[in-house]
């Protein structure tokens, strides 16, 4: 993605102005809260956004500027190039086909397979993703949450893309199979080299799951990384605050206080000048108000937008009173 720029119609800028690359076979985690245009950024990577949304900006794949080429070029790409679980995916099979029916639709459209060569691809893609051949012939409604999700899965390996992009996929379900949804993910993307864009609001399953993790708000990249150091050590205020909301195993202090931030991320008519976190930033300066603050290097392989963040020292801002002493504990954390 080159500046990529999204304003839906009405003004709402989602996406406000996003660089971010991803090679080959790699995992790229994508966090941010509610509202910061992570589904809008997933949609534009493969032009599914509403008609009368203006976008800017490149999103390049494989070179080719998804954002340009020709509606025809779109359709073969979308599947084929790069397939996207939507967030939701439960609700997003079709309830009046058989699941196998439409695991097979862009099997035969993509590959232009024979019915009998879509079924053999479909029954084997179920099995790779540890359901039985034969629930293919199953409708949506007689399958639980978690087989959905897997024939979610299922379809976007189904025309072997070279990026998928998973929104949200785990949030609706329950831990248990939360986590072997993530871990079939993971193994299925590795197995293949597969680039995966997985985004989540929990940046700890990003954490174990990607390589890398790019933590947005108000429709911008504020801090980027690989993935556990953004997680243990973030250098952006806002990436710390993320990363402070969820308790970790082994450290009672953050279970006892967890940290929440206050207030609510801004609304994408009336995002604030500045740092657009400063209204919200515990340790905003004066300048914060006015000063817009762009990626910049924070240590090796990472990026940063924040005025305490020097020009490739790796520096990050000062810890807050409120987690001093959490920052200790983390700090002893392997
Ligand atoms: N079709 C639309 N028309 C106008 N505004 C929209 C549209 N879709 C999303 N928005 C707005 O764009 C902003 C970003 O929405 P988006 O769905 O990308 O957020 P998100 O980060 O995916 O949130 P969540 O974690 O809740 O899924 C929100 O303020 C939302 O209200
Ligand atoms: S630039 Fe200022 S307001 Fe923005 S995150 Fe850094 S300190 Fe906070
Ligand atoms: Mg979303």
């Amino acid at each position: 993605m080159r500046d990529l720029e999204v304003t839906y119609p009405g003004g709402a800028a989602a996406v406000r102005g996003v660089d971010l690359s991803l090679a080959a076979g790699e995992k790229l985690g994508i966090a941010g809260e509610s509202g910061c245009g992570k589904s809008t950024l997933a949609l534009a990577l493969l032009r599914l956004l509403p008609a009368g949304t203006r976008t800017g900006g490149r999103v390049l794949l494989d070179g080719e500027d998804v954002l340009t080429m020709k509606w025809g070029r779109v359709r073969a790409v979308r599947w084929a190039g790069a397939s996207i679980v939507f967030q939701g995916a439960m609700h997003s099979l079709n309830a009046v086909h058989r699941v196998g029916d439409q695991i097979a639709e862009p099997i035969l459209l993509h590959r232009k397979a024979t019915p009998a060569g879509a079924r053999k691809r479909t029954g084997e893609l179920l099995e790779q993703v540890g359901l039985p051949a034969a629930r293919a012939g199953a409708y949506p409604h007689e399958l639980s949450g978690g087989q959905r999700q897997r024939v979610m899965i299922a379809m976007a390996l189904a025309c072997d893309p070279r990026l998928i992009v998973a929104d949200e996929p785990t949030t609706a379900l329950d831990v248990m199979i939360q986590a072997q949804i993530l871990r079939l993910i993971e193994d299925l993307v590795s197995e293949q080299e597969v680039g995966l864009i997985m985004i989540s609001h929990d940046l700890a399953v990003l954490a174990d799951t990607c390589d890398r993790l790019a933590v947005m708000y108000a429709g911008r990249i504020v801090e980027e990384g690989p993935a556990r150091q953004v997680y243990d050590d973030a250098r952006h205020p806002y990436g710390r605050a993320l990363s402070e909301a969820f308790p970790r195993i082994g450290d009672p202090a953050s279970r006892f206080a967890p940290r929440g931030l206050p207030g609510d991320p801004p609304d994408p008519t009336a995002v604030p000048s500045g740092c657009a976190f400063h209204p919200r930033c515990p340790v905003a300066l004066d300048e914060c108000a006015t000063e817009d603050q762009s990626l910049r290097a924070a240590g090796p392989g990472r990026r940063a937008a924040c005025v305490h963040v020097k020009e490739g020292e790796g520096s990050g801002p000062p810890a807050t009173n409120a987690s001093a002493p959490d920052a200790e504990v983390r700090s002893s954390t392997p």
